[in-house]
């Protein structure tokens, strides 16, 4: 398989990581080290009293990159270190943000690395701010907050928990993942979908037998989870039509959860008129129970019928409407075989009317259901046929979105090699 360790909307990118003094500062490692890990430049500027908690040796250790402590560290080329951070950041994240470092950033005070970098970066900046309840809720802090809110910032955070001193209530900083997941938002927020609506069905629905039985099939929800994150960071407003999932929906995705086929259907078009890209991941039982007891089905002597009727066909009816609604703009469908891949696809493509279809051999060791990786082969509308080798699902979602943005702009399967 071919290997991408890296967070795409993350690799190659320069982050600022600001530390601040407060006990979530050793959560602050391990966002410096998974930025790092996912691609990123990761420059680490610490207060004093973020030294309190943690050295710089550890940042730097997991960085590889010095860490700058002192306002006036020289960059080694005649400037000074946080003029020169300050010009090439893409991101500015300060985590954790104390409400002494949130007050300065709103009154534009510089008498620290991290403040005068702040002040002098031209990029966006996120915050995640860790304080005592009261502290947050002052409303002088409210009011910084409120005012670089306004002025573009960022924040992730605070949540309810525990906090420091043993109390419950909110000012607990956002966990680490919560924070890199905010991070791949900021720096994606104006990408190549940036205004585009994503739908993406997702997960095997689950079509009642009794009260306490459903037929279902293997779905984890993985393909289409991929899906939303991959289109998030290209910038999309996307929701994720799912139904039980074995994954969690990703930070910044509206979540519609249903059960059965009929309400993944009804979810489906009700946000059609404002659906431009609708792409289906889900394992869509074709066939439900014709009845569902009313109480757990008794077990009886010989075997028991279990009459099936067919579900709709949810891509087949949003194709059939097209043309006269407009909506969606594009549509993508998922085809799970066994046999025949490519001829079955096809007849999947023209039937449903789908831009494109993405075959997977669901027979196929690593591929389709609940693997980590997935090998398609793409068929479009136009007769193109491009096979992708065995990939992460995450990088089959990148580089499906990036056919989705060429396919917003008009174009097809293109160079978008193997
Ligand atoms: O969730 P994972 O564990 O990660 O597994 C991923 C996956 C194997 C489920 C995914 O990659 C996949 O193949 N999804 C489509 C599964 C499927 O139902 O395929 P199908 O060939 O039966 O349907 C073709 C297309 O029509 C699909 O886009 C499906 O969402 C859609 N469909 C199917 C039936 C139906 N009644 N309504 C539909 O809209």
């Amino acid at each position: 398989m071919e290997s991408h360790p890296h967070v795409r909307v993350l690799r190659g990118k320069k982050i600022l990581l600001g530390v601040t003094g407060g006990i979530a500062a050793y959560k602050a490692v391990t966002v410096a080290s998974r930025l790092t890990q996912a691609g990123a430049l990761v420059d680490v500027l610490m207060t004093a009293a973020a030294q309190k908690f943690v050295t710089p040796l550890t940042f730097s250790a997991l960085t590889g990159r010095a860490v700058v402590t002192d306002l006036w560290s020289p960059a080694g080329n005649g400037q000074i270190m946080h003029v020169a951070l300050a010009r090439e950041t893409d991101l500015f994240v300060v985590a954790p943000a104390t409400a002494n470092t949130i007050a300065k950033l709103a009154l534009g005070l510089a008498d620290d690395p991290l403040s005068a970098t702040a002040l002098a970066s031209r990029g966006p900046l996120l915050l995640a701010p860790a304080m005592e309840t009261g502290m947050w809720l002052n409303p002088v802090t409210q009011q910084h907050v409120r005012e670089l809110i306004q002025r573009g910032m960022f924040v992730v955070g605070p949540m309810q928990g525990r906090l420091a001193s043993g109390a419950m209530g909110i000012g607990r900083m956002a966990e680490p993942p919560q924070i890199i997941e905010m991070t791949r938002k900021v720096l994606g927020r104006n990408g190549p979908l940036a205004g585009v609506h994503v739908v993406i069905t997702a997960g095997g629905t689950q079509e009642p037998l009794d009260p306490v039985r459903f037929v279902s099939n293997r779905s984890t929800g993985k393909m289409g989870v991929a899906l939303a994150t991959s289109a998030r960071d290209f910038g999309a407003e996307v929701t994720l039509i799912h139904s039980p999932l074995q994954v969690g929906v990703p930070f910044g995705v509206a979540s519609i959860p249903v059960g059965t086929a009929a309400e993944m259907h009804a979810a489906t078009f009700n946000l059609l008129p404002r659906t431009d890209v609708l792409i289906g991941a889900a394992a869509v039982a074709d066939y439900r129970p014709a009845t569902v007891a009313d109480q757990k089905i008794k077990k009886k002597s010989g075997s028991l019928e279990i009459e099936l009727v067919r579900n709709p066909d949810i891509l087949g009816q949003v194709g059939a409407q097209r043309q006269q609604s407009g909506h969606p703009k594009v549509m993508v469908g998922f085809a799970a075989e066994t046999e025949d891949l490519l001829a079955n696809a096809k007849a999947k493509l023209e039937s449903k009317r789908l831009d494109l279809i993405l075959v997977n051999d669901v027979s196929a060791p690593h591929s389709g259901f609940g693997t980590e990786t997935n090998q398609v082969t793409l068929l479009d509308k136009w007769g193109d046929v491009l096979p992708w080798p065995l990939l992460s699902k995450d990088e089959v979602a990148d580089r499906l979105m990036i056919w989705v943005a060429r396919r917003i702009q008009g174009k097809g399967l293109g160079d978008l090699g193997a």
